[in-house]
């Protein structure tokens, strides 16, 4: 694949952007010393600094010793796509993805998951359904994969690359578009149920200044948080030229001040004239916008690239620090505005009110409530168990689904049956509930959901 890189017009930031960047780093005089890697000095303002990479150069020992030394965040380059990890459907294969996973959390850093649907690299099953198999497989893939990585995650490309290039601020056409408008906000209602804690963004290419395509996601980003959709980021791609648009760093503001994080997740930059300022322009144009939390360099070295050709990395094939690097270090030294301290659900919850209940436990015992997000053909179903006034030890809740439709999968609880009546068992984790506490469990089904109250049994 080639990468994709617009024309663009060679500006610096505004005078005014670069006065605020300045103003704010005399707030962090004195607070810290100049640190010496990249992922430290981003941590001075609450920040990380990530890179891509890839299970396989892992074995490369000056890659490891760089990824190590320099980086407080990983995202798998190509780990964690829908073709790596389903690549036969309903057979799920996670050892390179956690490989990623592991390399991250064992050195402390923070681990971007990208990306769970996107209308490329899918596995070729994928890429021949179409209707109501495709929306059902894709919410299961979502549900699955999030769920296999539920709690380690900071932040997950729910969607990549769903908009158009060029000036219609439309929707691109996919397999997966075509499943029906609301596709997107499917799948990060089924990432929220599979995964509270991750932050759930939007990632796209082409957003690096205010246009039309970007404005087409804002218009989105928008909709959804007025809807309580639930999205608590957006991820800037940020595969630059040789130049970089006037409006990079307030069109970073415009989404932030929509309530939502932002992220620079693939930045690397055409190596020519500007490329070590364009790198330095872009680190400060994050540390200008508070909710800007981290940037990730789409590879380590020139040689790591995807865009052969193109050096447009931090440190060349030899591992040597290239005058990017630098100009990055420099930038991120200066000090800049403080992320605020966000947790995720940072939407309101639930979409949808309970549908159906048991009456709240009167005595011991267990009830059981669920709330339902829906399409056109299935749903994500997340169902809250909660004891009376005696602790319990094990529970099972009897769901009566409607003739025709089945449950396709089921987190935090085991189910007996499909269809009918089903019964959804406490796995050991979840097993023990206090007097008066209560536990989650979900699971995914075809047709309309559960016909009837749910029914809660203690024991
Ligand atoms: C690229 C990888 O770097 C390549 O190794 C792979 O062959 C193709 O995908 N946008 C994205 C990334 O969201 O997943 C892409 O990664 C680069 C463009």
């Amino acid at each position: 694949m080639n990468p994709r890189i617009p024309r663009r017009r060679s500006l610096l930031l505004s005078a005014a952007a670069a006065g605020a960047v300045i103003a704010a780093s005399v707030a962090v005089v004195g607070t810290a010393e100049a640190a010496s890697t990249l992922g430290a000095s981003a941590a001075q303002s609450g920040r990380y600094f990530g890179a891509a990479i890839a299970a396989g150069r892992l074995g490369d020992s000056t890659y490891t010793r760089i990824l190590t030394t320099e980086f407080n965040s990983v995202t798998a380059e190509n780990e964690m796509k829908w073709d790596a990890t389903e690549p036969q459907q309903g057979r799920f294969t996670y050892t390179n993805g956690d490989r990623i996973l592991n390399q991250g959390l064992s050195n402390g850093a923070k681990v971007r998951g990208h990306a769970l649907l996107w209308h490329a690299q899918q596995p070729g099953w994928a890429q021949s359904l179409s209707g109501t198999a495709l929306r059902n497989a894709a919410i299961n893939h979502v549900t699955q994969v999030a769920t296999h990585y539920r709690g380690k995650i900071y932040a997950w490309d729910v969607v990549n690359e769903a908009f158009a290039d060029g000036g219609s601020g439309a929707r691109r056409d996919s397999n997966l578009q075509r499943t029906g408008n609301d596709w997107i906000e499917a799948a990060f209602r089924a990432a929220r149920a599979a995964d509270p804690a991750a932050k759930l963004c939007y990632n796209d290419y082409n957003t690096d200044g205010i246009n039309a395509k970007s404005t087409g996601i804002y218009n989105m980003v928008r909709d959804f948080k007025s809807r309580g959709v639930p999205i608590d980021c957006v991820g800037f791609q940020s595969h630059l030229g040789t130049g970089i648009d006037s409006t990079y760093q307030a069109n970073l503001k415009r989404f932030a001040d929509l309530g939502v994080d932002v992220q620079i997740t693939e930045l690397d930059i055409e190596q020519g004239g500007n490329q070590a300022n364009i790198y330095g322009t872009v680190t400060r144009a994050c540390l200008a916008v508070s909710r800007c939390t981290g940037i990730t360099v789409w590879g380590i070295r020139d040689t790591d690239s995807w865009r052969t050709g193109a050096n447009p990395l931090l440190f060349d094939g030899s591992g040597n620090k290239k005058a990017a690097y630098t100009s990055v270090l420099n930038a991120l030294n200066a000090g800049g505005t403080t992320p605020p301290v966000t947790t995720p659900p940072v939407t309101t919850p639930p979409v949808t009110p309970p549908t159906t209940s048991s009456p709240p436990p009167a005595g011991s015992g267990c009830a059981a409530t669920v709330s339902l997000n829906t399409w056109n053909g299935g749903y994500v179903a997340s169902v809250r168990v909660t004891a009376g006034s005696a602790a319990i030890n094990g529970w099972t809740v009897r769901v009566a689904l409607p003739s025709g439709g089945a449950v396709t999968g089921a987190w935090s609880a085991t189910n007996t049956g499909t269809t009918g009546t089903v019964a959804f068992r406490s796995v050991d984790y979840n097993r023990q509930v206090p007097a008066g506490g209560s536990t989650e469990f979900g699971f995914q089904g075809t047709g309309a959901g559960p016909a009837a109250a749910l029914v809660c049994t203690a024991g």
